[in-house]
């Protein structure tokens, strides 16, 4: 079948040196929001997208990481004997669904890097890429948002985010022209180059790339031509760049809020903004900020 996306890689193995020290002896996609890591509501965004293969790009002290995704027998039974049903489905419930499989990253060689190291189990097919330290919330998953532009067009589809110019300069940027599709307006666009962290003047538009990308398999051939920027580091962004002069490739601004949880702050609006939404801790929760803010 023409357009068919199985799989989903994640990117595990940076350094998460802006969590610190948190993150010193914990992979930061274990992070807790709430009540899951971090990179199982990756997961699940990915599974709402009907893709269950799941590719974990991890590297050393990440295996937390497998332990969370693999069978636990013994805590398993414990739920049962206990009869605690409701949580013994809620520990299974992803691992059941998901075919996984780990890659070794040795060392740190940026993003793009990390992207190649899934080349032997992707294959010559579109795959999707998800930071699993971007967090999207929104009412339909931001990856089924992009899987359903990507099926109608056939091409690389990267995920934008409009960003005020003050804060341009803290992300990749695209210079983009509207292209027609029959959704939402304003949300697709034809990428025409894009520009590491800008200067706000410098910027070519408001668009900001985020951390969720369907990449058509020629992607690894840039990333093999591709030279290493700064720090030694292979950029993702560099090598789609390259592609563009040959392939098309699509941005389109999902719908939904972002959070990027690789950082203190950023990690601080998920935790509130997800905790005010959860079923069965929101009402309550809500309850207690109100009580707070009269403190402030
Ligand atoms: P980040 O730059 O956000 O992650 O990379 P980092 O390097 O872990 O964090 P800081 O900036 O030091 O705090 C984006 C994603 O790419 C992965 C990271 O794990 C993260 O999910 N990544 C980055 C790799 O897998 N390998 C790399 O060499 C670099």
């Amino acid at each position: 079948m023409p357009f068919t996306l199985r799989k989903a890689v994640f990117p595990c193995a940076g350094l998460g040196t802006r969590f610190l020290p948190a993150t010193k002896a914990q992979p930061k996609e274990m992070l807790t929001l709430v009540d899951k890591p971090l990179i199982q509501y990756g997961v699940e965004e990915a599974l709402a997208a009907g893709i269950p293969d799941i590719l974990v790009i991890t590297s050393r002290g990440k295996s937390s990481i497998e332990d969370h995704f693999d069978f636990s027998p013994e805590l398993e039974s414990a739920l049962q004997q206990k009869g605690k049903t409701k949580l013994l489905e809620e520990v299974k419930a992803v691992s059941d669904l998901i075919s996984i499989g780990f890659v070794r990253q040795k060392r740190a060689l940026g993003l793009g890097h990390a992207v190649r190291c899934a080349r032997d189990m992707v294959g010559d097919e579109p795959f999707a890429v998800l930071l699993p330290d971007d967090i999207i919330r929104s009412e339909t998953p931001a990856l089924l948002q992009m899987k359903g532009v990507f099926q109608q067009l056939g091409a690389s589809v990267i995920a934008l985010m409009r960003v005020p110019r003050e804060e341009i300069s803290a992300y990749g940027v695209v210079e983009a022209t509207p292209h027609p599709f029959p959704g939402p307006p304003n949300r697709l666009f034809r990428l025409h180059g894009m520009v590491e962290k800008p200067s706000a003047q410098d910027a070519p538009s408001d668009l900001a790339i985020i951390g969720r990308y369907i990449l058509m398999p020629e992607i690894f051939r840039f990333l093999d031509a591709t030279e290493t920027g700064a720090g030694g580091e292979l950029q993702l962004t560099d090598a789609i760049r390259n592609m563009l002069a040959e392939f098309p490739v699509f941005g389109y601004v999902f719908e939904g809020t972002r959070y990027d949880a690789g950082d203190k702050f950023g990690y601080l609006q998920a935790t509130l903004d997800f905790a005010l939404h959860h079923p069965e801790l929101g009402t309550r929760f809500a309850a207690h900020l109100r009580t707070k803010q009269a403190t402030l």
